[in-house]
């Protein structure tokens, strides 16, 4: 028998190379999505495929369909979409969560929140721990996306104490790769694009600042691995790669990598920009035996030919 397996916001970037590499491992795959950052192309290669069907649906309303289990990562993750309808990406975390948690619970199904980094907002401890309860402004411009995000984490582990459901919750660090969107103002794909139309580079204060950069194939292992890990492994789990980049530093790489002749252009920071962010993943290690291995050379790389096919 092939799992089914629910992948809200699966034509998403994230979403997509899941999609895929479920398929691949033998499950068949319902993708819903409403296209607000998502897009057809990106699971187009899959349209033709009987192990592949593809919903269109908000999941801020309910859903009644029949899954073995659900990964939940509906949601705008950038601050250029996040931001765009504030108060609907609250209603995508907290609502989407809901209807997500609910639909688990009547199916008795296995269900994964795509968390992320942000709720340890602008951290004071370095690297981030999973018992660390983090630094969140709730009322900023980036609270509808990390205080949505956090809600979303109460209700799954709620929905575990009170009702016993099988949860997983993974939060992801800066991830990626092919199929980011080309606009959403994140800084790898910002920067490529940049690099590729020879337009100047924007770095946002000194270009100080560090992140962490993991790539996509390696965040997706993660995924599954949790979902597959014995059920008391709930998380939260972080996943992300612990190799830390100044801002500057990732875009010397990407200018040398795309030979490109930008120079690079500075701008102030915006409100509520974390000046470090880096994870721990002790615990993905120990529980999980999960850690990343793509190089940023070689994911930069990949991620460069892609936009070059894209441009
Ligand atoms: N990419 C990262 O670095 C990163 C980091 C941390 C967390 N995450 C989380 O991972 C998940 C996927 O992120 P991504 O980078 O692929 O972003 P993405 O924007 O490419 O994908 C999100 C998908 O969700 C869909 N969506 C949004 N609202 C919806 C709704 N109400 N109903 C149905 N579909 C909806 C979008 O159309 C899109 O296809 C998100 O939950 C995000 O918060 C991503």
């Amino acid at each position: 028998m092939r799992k089914r397996v629910l992948v809200t916001g699966g034509a998403g970037f994230l979403g997509s190379h899941l999609c895929k590499r479920l398929i691949q491992d033998g499950s068949d795959v319902l993708c819903v999505d409403n296209y607000f950052t998502g897009r057809k192309e990106n699971i187009a290669e899959l349209l033709d495929s009987p192990h592949f069907e593809l919903m269109r649906h908000d999941i801020t309303f309910s859903l009644y369909v029949e899954v073995d289990e659900i990964y939940n990562l509906a949601c705008p993750a950038s601050p250029i979409h996040y931001q765009f309808d504030p108060v609907q990406t609250t209603k995508t975390s907290v609502h989407g969560a809901i209807n997500m948690l609910g639909l688990a619970k009547r199916l008795k199904a296995t269900i994964l929140q795509a968390s992320t980094s942000e709720v340890y907002g602008d951290p004071a401890v370095h690297p981030q721990t999973e018992d660390y309860w983090g630094n969140v402004n709730p009322i900023g411009p980036r609270s509808c996306y990390d205080e949505g995000k956090r809600c979303a984490e109460t209700l799954f582990f709620d929905y575990h104490r009170q009702h016993g459901l099988n949860i997983r919750v993974a939060r992801i660090f800066n991830t990626y790769g092919p199929r980011m969107h080309p606009n959403d103002g994140r800084v790898v794909s910002n920067f490529i694009m940049q690099a590729l139309r020879g337009e100047p580079i924007t770095l946002y204060g000194d270009g100080s600042q560090t992140r962490s950069f993991c790539f996509v194939d390696d965040l997706i292992d993660g995924l599954i691995k949790l979902m597959n890990a014995p059920d008391e492994v709930t998380g939260p789990v972080n996943l992300g790669n612990t190799a830390e980049f100044t801002i500057r530093n990732l875009a010397e790489t990407v200018i040398a990598l795309t030979g490109s002749s930008s120079n690079i252009g500075y701008e102030p920071l915006p409100e509520d920009d974390p000046r470090q962010r880096q994870p721990d993943i002790s615990l993905a290690k120990s529980a999980l035996g999960w850690e990343p291995v793509v190089e940023l050379e070689e994911g930069l790389r990949k991620t460069v030919a892609y936009f070059k096919q894209f441009l």
